[in-house]
């Protein structure tokens, strides 16, 4: 079976999920990737569940608005019921590495305001320990070389995502070579370096549950 069918499955699943939500409307947190693109592919099914949408990213919300969803401003919904997005590492405490999109920031504030944060992955995003996949960090354009420098100071080697900026105006720096043995504290401590708007790990909010594609079916993986 191949990656994208993992993905499709998995985002049926996810529907499968918001279609069980008790409550008749809901507001739905929209993520950004090919993955989250499959889920909202197959939002038609369930459109009459759907009150309205806010999205992680410009993209996102043009094919929402193009299949015929509201979508909303965060500051405008009085809160998110269910965030669905995908991921590009997943560890068995659902902290994640994101940001594959270029869409970190505003991925994180959705995860931040929303109840439940359904992560929907094919199953080569499941590591036991992050860091193989680059590391994005959003950056002020300014700030740029001060933080690929401090970046080197905590072990990485940050390459710049040249060509890229993001829904925010800022670039991205991706880091390779981190080891990541403790997601919590090195989230906080990129966070803390000057210039830096966000960083792509999420395990300060990790995942609440996770759904993986795989050949035998989907997994729920929960903490
Ligand atoms: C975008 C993201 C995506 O969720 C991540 O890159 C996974 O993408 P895909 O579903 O295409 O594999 O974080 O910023």
């Amino acid at each position: 079976m191949d990656q994208d069918t993992l993905k499709m499955q998995v985002a049926a699943a996810a529907l499968q999920s918001v279609s069980d939500h008790p409550d008749e409307l809901l507001v739905l947190g929209i993520g950004t990737g090919s993955t989250a693109e499959h889920f909202i592919q197959g939002l038609k099914t369930i459109r009459h569940r759907v009150d309205t949408t806010v999205s992680s990213s410009e993209r996102s919300a043009s094919l929402l608005r193009e299949m015929g969803f509201s979508v909303t401003d965060l500051n405008a919904v009085p809160r998110v019921d269910i965030y669905i997005d995908g991921a590009d590492e997943a560890n068995e405490q659902l902290h994640l590495i994101k940001g594959g999109g270029a869409a970190l920031t505003r991925e994180k504030i959705v995860a931040a305001v929303a109840e439940r944060f359904i992560c929907i992955a094919d199953e080569s995003k499941r590591v036991d320990t992050l860091g193989a996949f680059p590391l994005p960090v959003e950056v002020i354009p300014m700030a740029r070389s001060h933080v690929a420098r401090e970046l080197v100071k905590l072990g990485g080697q940050p390459v710049w995502r040249e060509g890229t900026i993001t829904d925010n105006g800022n670039v991205i720096l991706d880091v390779h070579g981190l080891n990541i043995a403790s997601p919590i504290e090195l989230e906080r401590q990129i966070n803390d370096m000057t210039g830096v708007v966000c960083n792509g790990l999420f395990a300060l909010r990790p995942a609440d549950e996770l759904l993986l594609g795989t050949p035998e079916g989907v997994l729920r993986l929960t903490v």
